[in-house]
């Protein structure tokens, strides 16, 4: 006969040891399963003296019941032990501030508005005009001729439609600004301009910021002095600023404008192609011609006018060295503004 108390005891033990589901399932194996022990037990029933039968039998069922039990009860504890531990170790914080995903501006309009400010707070009026443009304001008013290279079908976008193009400039705003304004006028005029130009410097699409003064005794030391104060503040160091004479047609003097390279500090690299100097805009007096097209007296008025590349500014100020980053709204190049 199997001494019951016993193997009672043992699975107690056994079961009060068991640290894991898996280790319990083993116990449950050794003494429920198909050859277990108490599995056994009850089998051995029948083999029991018909006298003692009855008392075994109804023990063997307790003892049964008192197993499924006890096995249920450890593999709920276990199974609460183990959820402890993984909560302990798996844990999330959900006190962490989870910050929404603000957009920000897009560094060319940073850079517009940057621009802009500075001119404001030199007492300058923004102005703004039409993309599409009438050819007359665009060149005939600026003393551009018709011959003239800048109107090649290389450099201008033609909209079907006699007398209008994208504009190449956003000069024409000064036109339409001397059209219907009397002097004195301080002006920019920001805007996207068009040219059939395309590489890592040059985009079809562009931003220029112009800007036009028209006053009483303007000269070019007043264009120099603005320009200079623009680019420093713009660029937030004291930069070597240089006028190179050159040609526009509707300006006369013409100069270039040179800002020691902010890449290198002028000792000559990649971005300034070892020269030291970088060319930031073009700008010069008012040609005389420009003004009798829009009906202002030039023995009483003269005025300076100047135009700038946003995107070159740009580049220089981030050290972006590719145009086309601008346009791809790629936001892993956006997220760095
Ligand atoms: N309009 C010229 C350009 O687009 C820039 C410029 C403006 C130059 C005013 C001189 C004076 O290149």
């Amino acid at each position: 006969m199997i001494d019951l108390k016993a193997l009672e005891e043992d699975l107690r033990e056994e079961v009060s040891k068991a640290s894991s589901l898996s280790q319990l399932a083993q116990i449950k194996a050794k003494y429920l399963g198909k050859n277990g022990y108490i599995t056994q037990a009850i089998a051995n029933i029948k083999n029991i003296p018909q006298e003692e039968r009855k008392e075994y039998g109804a023990k063997v069922n307790k003892l049964k019941e008192y197993a499924e039990n006890l096995i249920r009860q450890r593999e709920e504890e276990i199974r609460k032990i183990e959820l402890q531990e993984k909560l302990s170790k798996e844990w999330l914080d959900l006190s962490i501030p989870l910050e929404p995903a603000y957009g920000t501006y897009h560094p060319i309009t940073q850079t517009l508005n940057r621009i802009k400010e500075i001119f404001i707070s030199m007492g300058f009026s923004v102005m703004e005009g039409p993309e599409v443009e009438l050819e007359e304001y665009n060149f005939d008013m600026l003393n551009i001729p018709k011959e003239h290279p800048a109107r090649d079908m290389q450099d201008t976008f033609y909209v079907n439609k006699e007398g209008y193009l994208l504009r190449t400039h956003t000069s024409p705003v000064q036109i339409r600004t001397m059209l219907s304004h009397k002097p004195p006028i301080y002006i920019i005029a920001p805007g996207k301009v068009y040219r059939r130009d395309d590489d890592p410097t040059h985009s079809p699409m562009f931003h220029q910021v112009e800007g036009l003064v028209v006053d009483k005794d303007i000269s070019f030391g007043h264009m120099k002095y603005t320009i200079e104060v623009f680019l420093r503040e713009f660029f937030e160091v004291n930069v070597p600023v240089r006028f190179r004479a050159s040609y526009f047609p509707f300006t006369e003097p013409s100069a270039e404008v040179d800002i020691g390279c902010v890449i290198c500090n002028g000792e000559g690299c990649r971005v300034c192609k070892q020269s030291g100097w970088l060319e930031v805009m073009g700008c010069g007096m008012v040609h005389p011609a420009v003004f009798e097209s829009c009906g202002i007296d030039t023995e009483i008025y003269s005025g300076f006018a100047f135009g700038m590349g946003v995107e070159r500014l740009a580049m220089l100020y981030f050290g972006i060295d590719n145009i086309k980053l601008f346009f791809e709204n790629n936001i892993r190049f956006l997220r760095e503004f």
